[in-house]
């Protein structure tokens, strides 16, 4: 029996474009992906003598099931490769769940970097990223953390320079957003972008990395938006005041992460975001102090 212990970090989206609908049903988008210091914790036993069963327990009980994305990653991954043995996945979470924040995505990830490390012969980190992509768009993400461009339906990462820490004040309301209606609600406005429009948006999507990967800076005038907070804000108009009171408390940028319900503010220090967290607290929902996490930070959690 092996066993490790470790964290599965959670991520906003620093922007998020939404595109056409492909031909497999998925969209195309453009993100930046940034992980985050709010952690589901896990603790992975492998047993090489099993057969193949893998076992969670969570606690949080509802989640505790055969289909959660940390199990499939587990039989996956397996049997991708024709391991044996069994796991048995001790989950503590602390990542709102439906929140945009991929805490789910996360915890698979964990899975498939633990069990790389455990099992025998070591799968190849090709096996692994594509053992993740099958799981769901945000997992290839979580094999490397830090910060990240993503395309395709997500699943294509491309790592970008760590930059300095940034505080954050995280507000997650007792809203739980599922992704694939969010997008549903978006197709009908995406059909009606033109060739020419989407190109744009790509341009614009392009220059913006690049603008903001050289100043080093998280400008507001240079993100790039999150397009699901037009179909979300408006099916939760509670979002938007949040995303508004970020602001009013200081946050040099507001935004929703992913196809929400979280909202993340940016601030300039330790100290703002502090106050900022006193101020929002006790108006409704949770009300997080997170910062960005490096990659490096995130790799030491289940080692090389
Ligand atoms: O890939 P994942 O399982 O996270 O996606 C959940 C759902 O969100 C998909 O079934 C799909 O309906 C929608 N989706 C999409 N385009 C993406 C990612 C997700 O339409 N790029």
């Amino acid at each position: 029996m092996r066993t490790l212990s470790g964290l599965a970090p959670a991520k906003i989206n620093l922007g998020l474009r939404v595109l056409n609908r492909r031909s497999d049903g998925y969209h195309e988008l453009r993100t930046v992906f940034q992980t985050i210091s709010l952690a589901d914790q896990l603790t992975i036993h492998y047993d090489p003598r099993g057969d193949g069963e893998v076992l969670l327990d969570c606690d949080v009980p509802s989640l505790a099931t055969s289909d959660n994305l940390a199990v499939r990653a587990a039989q996956s991954l397996l049997r991708a490769g024709g391991w044996p043995g069994n796991v048995a996945i001790d989950l503590k979470k602390r990542i709102p769940v439906g929140a945009g924040l991929g805490g789910g995505s996360s915890d698979a990830a964990a899975l498939l970097l633990a069990l790389r490390r455990m099992l025998k012969p070591r799968p190849h980190l090709a096996l692994l990223a594509e053992v993740a992509a099958g799981l769901g768009s945000d997992v290839p993400f979580f094999l490397q953390g830090g910060r990240a461009v993503g395309l395709g339906r997500g699943e294509e990462v491309y790592p970008l320079a760590d930059q300095p820490r940034r505080r954050l004040v995280l507000v997650a309301p007792e809203i739980f957003v599922s992704t694939a209606e969010a997008y549903r609600s978006l197709r009908k406005s995406r059909a009606r972008l033109t060739a020419a429009e989407r190109q744009l948006i790509i341009n614009g999507f392009q220059v913006n990395i690049v603008a903001s990967e050289e100043s080093g800076t998280l400008d507001p005038a240079k993100l790039p938006i999150n397009d699901f907070e037009s179909v979300v804000f408006q099916q939760f108009p509670a979002l938007k005041e949040w995303k508004n009171r970020l602001l009013e408390a200081g946050a040099s940028v507001a935004m929703m992460s992913g196809s929400g319900s979280a909202v993340f503010g940016v601030f300039s220090s330790l100290r703002r975001a502090q106050e900022a967290r006193k101020v929002l607290r006790g108006v409704g929902g949770k009300v997080y102090l997170a910062e960005t996490i490096d990659r490096s930070a995130c790799q030491a959690s289940w080692g090389k």
